[in-house]
């Protein structure tokens, strides 16, 4: 949570902060600020609002003068969101200001401390107390910034991502993480810091990824010094090279940054098969799982752990190991997980699920699997993640950037490569025959270009959209494979348009949400051809007999579930372990348009922020 970015060096830093914040904003958005040195002073504006807000704020509050700067967009955890909780957050001197992304857990205890010495503190977060911290360490030990910095850290419990500066000492910006991620890129005699590298992309591709426990002190015209925050030593820059553009992370012409991600899933399908489907040699080529494969052969059991839509996409692949590489898979929250004392042991395999690479619970679910001895394989987005770094072995999903914050084509994605890995350890164990495992990879080949013929029907589920978008409450059903996917389709409507709705395996109606019918609830029925369809029918009669709403969405051409539902929405046909790759097309549209019609903020939801970097 949170978004940071800063800039040193000989372009005005202002634009730079500006519209770094604005890529940023997915992390959080409920207030912003920025801090610029211009040269004598340090000038800050800072406001309770969205980006945009802090822009018209700068305008009348401040000159935007000056090479240095800091800037911050903010998702709250300590005090509320106002303009005086916001960052950057000034040291009671003035002399040193701070942004922050994390937890200092010890708060508290530290600000009491301070308050004896004679601090004063303005707002209520954890990280005015950070800053005067630093001040302190600073003025007490007679240090350097980087060195309070230093000690500082040392004395604190939590998660950051901080970049502070000193108007006494304007050439420099120290940096340091620990659990939240920190990417600063390498210009020529300038450098960026930002929680991701978006607000850099179009200055350099040079980028370095702090790890945990490390610092850096960026000055212009020096080469960077990244420490060990714990012992001082010094650590040897690894320098990556980023790998996408500036286009990727623009609307391109869609009205959201959701609608365009919707859209772009059959070619980010295309791009993480790409070069590991071989379907006419019928090989999939995995490097980490080729190297890994006795692993992921003489396992116990595969247990998934994920949060959100990526938990969604572990249970798509519980169906699809167990069913075609008859591997026993356990699916779990990454939260519980974490927190219950699981038994794991060496022979299990764990597969962590996540998109952005950096959800706190998801991290942390994995550094417990990996101390008590299993092998820890990462499915992840964001190329250099934490989560990225931190499993022993992976495979990214290729989809691009994602920024609206519900997932969409982060799902499809995680189902893709999920599926490549069941199929090609299915063929490794010998569950499915050759001929079988031919009729997959040609099937999957295949489904970009199903995928786009389902998002044609957008003009057809906009009409649904609209009869619905004022419902209270709705159900989604499935069954199988798609019982995932009646849970994703539930949970996209809950995050965006904030009505109430539950996703249910179909048979479990019977067992108490069917009292729950009544002529005012929609039901969403996954009802495709494959996968127990006639039970599926039966289910949708049970609906219709209480008066119950039904949109199926169906296998193109279907008879049986038209002549019941009041509507109908056609997905092309596919094989079973496929269709939640097509079926999810039309819930995620239904669920953009319906809060597209209520005026929602579809791409910065109310109390969502796009990476959960806090647990
Ligand atoms: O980045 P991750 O995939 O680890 O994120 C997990 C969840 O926070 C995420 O899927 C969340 O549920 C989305 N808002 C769903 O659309």
């Amino acid at each position: 949570m949170c978004g940071i970015v800063g800039y040193i060096g000989h372009r005005e830093a202002y634009p730079i902060v500006m519209e770094g914040l604005k890529r940023l904003e997915y992390r959080g958005y409920d207030s912003a600020g920025i801090a610029l040195y211009d040269g004598s002073d340090i000038k800050l504006s800072k406001t309770k609002g969205k980006v945009a807000d802090l822009e018209e704020r700068v305008k009348e509050e401040i000159t935007t003068e000056g090479t240095i700067g800091i800037g911050h967009t903010r998702w709250a955890t300590h005090g509320v969101p106002n303009d005086v909780n916001s960052h950057p957050h000034y040291s009671n001197s003035g002399d040193l200001v701070i942004i922050h992304n994390g937890i200092i857990e010890n708060y508290d205890s530290i600000k009491t401390e301070l308050i004896k010495r004679g601090y004063v503190f303005k707002s209520d977060t954890d990280t005015e107390v950070l800053i005067n911290l630093i001040e302190e360490v600073k003025k007490k030990q007679n240090v350097k910034l980087g060195k309070a910095v230093q000690l500082a850290l040392n004395e604190v419990v939590g998660a950051y991502a901080i970049a502070v500066f000193d108007k006494n000492k304007p050439n420099e910006i120290v940096v340091a993480k620990l659990g939240s991620p920190l990417a600063i890129g390498i210009g020529d005699d300038e450098f960026f810091i930002a929680s991701d590298a978006s607000p850099f992309i179009e200055f350099t591709k040079n980028a370095i990824y702090l790890e945990d426990e490390e610092m850096a002190i960026v000055r212009r015209d020096k080469k960077i010094k990244i420490r060990k925050i714990k012992d001082d030593s010094e650590v040897n820059p690894s320098m990556q090279e980023l790998k996408f553009n500036l286009e990727q992370i623009e609307k391109g012409g869609y009205e959201h940054f959701m609608l365009k991600e919707i859209h772009e899933q059959p070619n980010a399908i295309r791009d993480t098969y790409r070069g590991r489907l071989l379907a006419k040699e019928g090989i999939i080529r995995m490097a980490g799982i080729d190297d890994n494969i006795e692993k992921f052969l003489n396992a116990n059991r595969i247990i998934i752990v994920a949060c959100g839509t990526s938990w969604h996409a572990g249970l798509v692949a519980e169906y699809i190991f167990e069913d075609l590489a008859r591997i026993p898979v356990e699916v779990e929250y990454a939260s519980e997980f974490r927190y219950r004392n699981p038994v794991i042991t060496e022979k299990d395999v764990v597969i962590a699920i996540s998109q952005s690479g950096e959800t706190a619970d998801t991290l942390a679910a994995i550094k417990l699997a990996k101390s008590k001895g299993a092998f820890v394989f990462g499915v992840c987005n964001v190329v250099g993640s934490t989560i990225a770094r931190e499993t022993n072995a992976g495979a990214y999903t290729h989809a691009g950037p994602e920024i609206g914050v519900a997932s969409t084509k982060a799902f499809t994605t995680q189902i893709t490569v999920l599926t490549l890995i069941a199929l090609k350890l299915a063929k490794a164990n010998g569950s499915m025959s050759n001929s079988v495992f031919h009729h997959h990879l040609q099937e999957l080949e295949l489904i970009p270009e199903k995928v786009k013929e389902a998002l044609k029907a957008d003009e057809h589920i906009k009409k649904v959209a609209e009869i619905y978008k004022d419902a209270k409450n709705c159900l989604y059903l499935g069954r199988g494979y798609n019982f995932p996917v009646a849970l994703e389709g539930a949970l996209k409507l809950k995050e965006i348009s904030y009505i109430h709705a539950e996703g249910y395996p179909a048979a479990e109606m019977k067992h108490g949400p069917i009292a729950l019918i009544d002529e005012q609830m929609p039901v969403f029925v996954i009802a495709t051809k494959k996968g127990h369809y006639e039970k599926v029918v039966s289910n949708i009669q049970e609906i219709k007999s209480r008066s119950g709403k039904i949109i199926g969405i169906v296998t193109t051409g279907d008879v049986d579930v038209k002549n019941v539902a009041d509507h109908v929405i056609e997905v092309p046909e596919t094989i079973e372990s496929l269709t939640p790759l097509l079926t999810t097309i039309p819930l995620q549209l239904l669920s953009y348009h319906i809060a597209v019609m209520l005026e929602k903020n579809v791409d910065q939801p109310r109390n969502l922020a796009k990476s959960v970097t806090v647990e």
